[in-house]
């Protein structure tokens, strides 16, 4: 008898198989109990006829909870009207573990309750196809830059200084050397690594305290950053346009049945093809004002700025040289005009806002220490990085990309909660 997975129940049509899972649901009609299994890899029926089985059987398959561990044996039959195309004529049905009165029922929950059982909500359709897009999400990138030539390099989480603006810091006691800070990002250290390769990325996690109780925000995220050795703004957009288009087309092309489950209208992402349109802050300036927003110029784009941003786009658009007074200190000035940062925000479709965040880096000596000086920023901390302009800098470049903003739009997710098996929040580190 071969035990399989559901995924693979085509190739054994007529024969008898065991499978392993656990139950989804089951509904019964007379002398007939159709119990679904789940395993992970699918969902099949499997159908128990009381003339064919043991009382036994009949009686547990008629008790069984919704999501006790079962092992079940039936003959593999086709059949075109179930889901997955495949049905089994139940032989046996083995309990492994009881579950009584599971807490998530086909009924409506409200959010805070499926939150609160996130542990156990994992095990849905709906959340368990999301977490295989953002696994495949996650491999098409590094697969993208593993093709590409560019060397995977980790970065510390414990770190001595901010990265990204003071505000959004998480500090913790670091024996005698007073606080440590949880990462806002590696780039700093990516730099450095991009110094002796040339073509770098590290990918893991980054922390903001963030205050804002958005559907775009966590406190903890997943952020990938490629970072380039002798490559100038527009070599960064070159590279963030590929990039997108390689990471999205995969996904559309091995996720079909998620994206179904998660009934994305993928349009929109059938689209995503380089080049990606380019517009300066300036002509997002004029969008919004077009659009009847009373903004300022020299402000940030907020999340409602964004979208009627890129509204006017059917990809994602590329949004550079911000006002360098609302960007990260290590940001180049614009040589052109020194008010600006060359900065590059890559904002995706319908609502999703900005998902890349990226920069051509300050490689003057002099300049850097001022910034650090104006961002009044530890200099102490910062001199190793400052070694990196003494000796040999060069013009480079890179950005991050956030995956769970990244998921939630491939997705189509109303919030960013649903991109991470255990997501935290301002208010939520539980479970
Ligand atoms: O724009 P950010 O802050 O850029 C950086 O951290 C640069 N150091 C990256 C670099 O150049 N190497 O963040 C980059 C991306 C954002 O575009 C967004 O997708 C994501 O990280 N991000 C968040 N995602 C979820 N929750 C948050 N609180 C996020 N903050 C940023
Ligand atoms: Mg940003």
């Amino acid at each position: 008898m071969q035990k399989i997975l559901v995924k693979d129940l085509s190739e054994y049509v007529g024969k008898e198989v065991t499978l392993s899972g656990w139950l989804y649901n089951k509904r019964s009609s007379g002398k007939l109990k159709f119990l679904l299994l789940r395993d992970g890899s699918g969902i099949v029926q499997c159908v128990y006829f009381k003339g064919n089985v043991s009382e036994e059987i009949f009686e547990i398959a008629d008790k069984i909870g919704q999501e006790s561990s079962i092992e079940i044996k039936g003959k593999v039959k086709a059949e075109p009207r179930s889901p997955g195309g495949y049905e089994l004529d139940g032989i046996d049905l083995k309990v492994i573990g009881e579950s009584k009165d599971y807490p998530i029922t086909p009924k409506d929950h409200g959010i805070e309750f499926l939150m609160d059982h996130r542990h156990l909500w994992l095990r849905s359709s709906k959340q368990s196809s999301i977490l295989k897009v953002r696994a495949r999400i996650v491999k098409a990138i590094r697969d993208f830059f593993d093709n590409n030539g560019f060397i995977l390099v980790d970065t510390p989480i414990l770190t001595p200084a901010a990265c990204e603006g003071t505000s959004t810091l998480f500090a913790t006691d670091y024996f005698d050397l007073g606080q440590a800070y949880l990462t806002q990002s590696g780039q700093l250290y990516a730099e450095a690594n991009a110094m002796a390769l040339g073509k770098v990325y590290n990918f893991g996690p980054t922390f903001r305290a963030e205050k804002s109780k958005t559907r775009r925000h966590l406190t903890e995220f997943w952020m990938v950053e490629p970072e380039v050795a002798f490559a100038d703004l527009n070599d960064n957009m070159n590279l963030a346009e590929q990039f997108l288009e390689y990471v999205v087309q995969t996904v559309l092309k091995d996720c079909e049945t998620e994206l179904k489950t998660l009934e994305r209208d993928t349009s929109f992402l059938k689209n995503i093809k380089a080049p990606l349109p380019r517009i300066t802050y300036d002509e997002a300036v004029k969008i919004l004002k077009d659009n009847g927003v009373d903004f300022e110029w020299g402000n940030d784009l907020g999340g409602a700025d964004e979208t009627i941003i890129s509204n006017q786009f059917d990809r994602p658009v590329m949004v550079h040289r911000y006002p360098a007074a609302v960007k990260a200190f290590y940001m180049k000035r614009d040589p052109e005009n020194p008010k600006l940062a060359l900065a590059l925000d890559v904002l995706a479709p319908e609502g999703y806002g900005e998902i890349i965040g990226g920069s051509q880096r300050e490689d003057s000596l002099d300049l850097l220490i001022e910034r650090i000086k104006e961002h009044k920023l530890p200099q102490k901390y910062f001199e190793w990085y400052l070694d990196l302009r003494r000796y040999g800098s060069v013009p480079h470049s890179g950005f991050g990309l956030g995956l769970e903003r990244t998921v939630s739009w491939i997705c189509g997710l109303d919030h960013i909660r649903e991109t991470i098996p255990f997501p935290r929040m301002i208010y939520r580190n539980t479970p």
